[in-house]
């Protein structure tokens, strides 16, 4: 099963792409994680794409293409995989069609979570990332049990540099120019569906359990 999350800045890719990936039993790919763990880590690639993060602005395709392409061609992806955060743009899509088409394969969903960007704004700041697993948290709307530490791995729990206001605005900009043209090019391929994500989380994911079969 081959699934794109698709939707703006926070609207709960990453927390239903996580959810997809335990019960379906495929790997939860995030381009933003890949960068946020180099960046930790003080890789080469990790320094080139924080200056882009840090503004809200999108890493350029090149850097972002091939790390994909190489990734799911590793073993735990012969089942598929969730893709989170890629492809952003209409240059990525088709290098991602070309590679999957090299191989006999397509994408069979493209999952757009819908978040107005009014509700945006105010998730962003209550967001807490975990600086070990990449897991996902809210202040609010999803506490871990002991403050400031991952449930999953017990790693430090951090407000991510690009959740500022002022980031945001700049990335549901970027969003709108760059990613949202996508919705139309996965309807045109006929895989393309749509669920709120302005309900419950657990909601979200029943309407996308509803989507891809138990
Ligand atoms: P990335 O890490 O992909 O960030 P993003 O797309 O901006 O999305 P987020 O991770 O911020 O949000 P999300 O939709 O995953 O929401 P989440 O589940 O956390 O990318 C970061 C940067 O890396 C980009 O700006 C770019 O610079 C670069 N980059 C990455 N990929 C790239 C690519 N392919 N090309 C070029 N550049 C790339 O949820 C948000 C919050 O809301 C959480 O606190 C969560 O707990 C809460 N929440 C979730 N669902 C609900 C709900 N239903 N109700 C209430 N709260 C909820
Ligand atoms: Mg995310």
């Amino acid at each position: 099963m081959k699934i794109i999350m698709l939707g703006a800045p926070g609207a709960g890719k990453g927390t239903q792409a996580k959810m997809i990936a335990e019960k379906y039993g495929v790997p939860h790919i995030s381009t933003g994680d890949i960068f946020r763990a180099n960046i930790k880590n003080g890789t080469e690639l990790g320094a080139k794409a924080k200056e882009y993060m840090d503004k809200g602005l999108l890493v350029p395709d090149e850097l972002v293409v091939d790390l994909v392409i190489d990734r799911f061609k590793e073993p735990d992806c012969k089942n598929g995989y969730v893709l989170d955060g890629f492809p952003r743009t209409i240059p990525q899509a088709e290098a991602l069609d070309k590679a999957l088409s090299a191989i006999g394969e397509t994408i069979d969903y493209a999952i757009n979570v819908e978040v107005p960007d009014e509700n945006i704004v105010k998730r962003m700041s209550g967001r807490r990332a975990c600086v070990g697993c990449g897991a996902t948290y809210h202040i609010v709307y999803n506490p871990t049990k002991e403050d400031g530490k991952c449930d999953t791995c017990g790693a430090e729990l951090i407000l991510r540099d690009d959740d500022k206001p002022e980031t945001v605005l700049n990335r549901l900009k970027v969003y709108h120019e760059q990613t949202q043209p996508l919705i139309n090019y996965y309807e045109a391929k006929g895989v393309m569906k749509e669920v709120d994500g302005t309900v419950d989380m657990k909601d979200v994911f029943a309407a996308i359990v509803e989507i891809l079969g138990e």
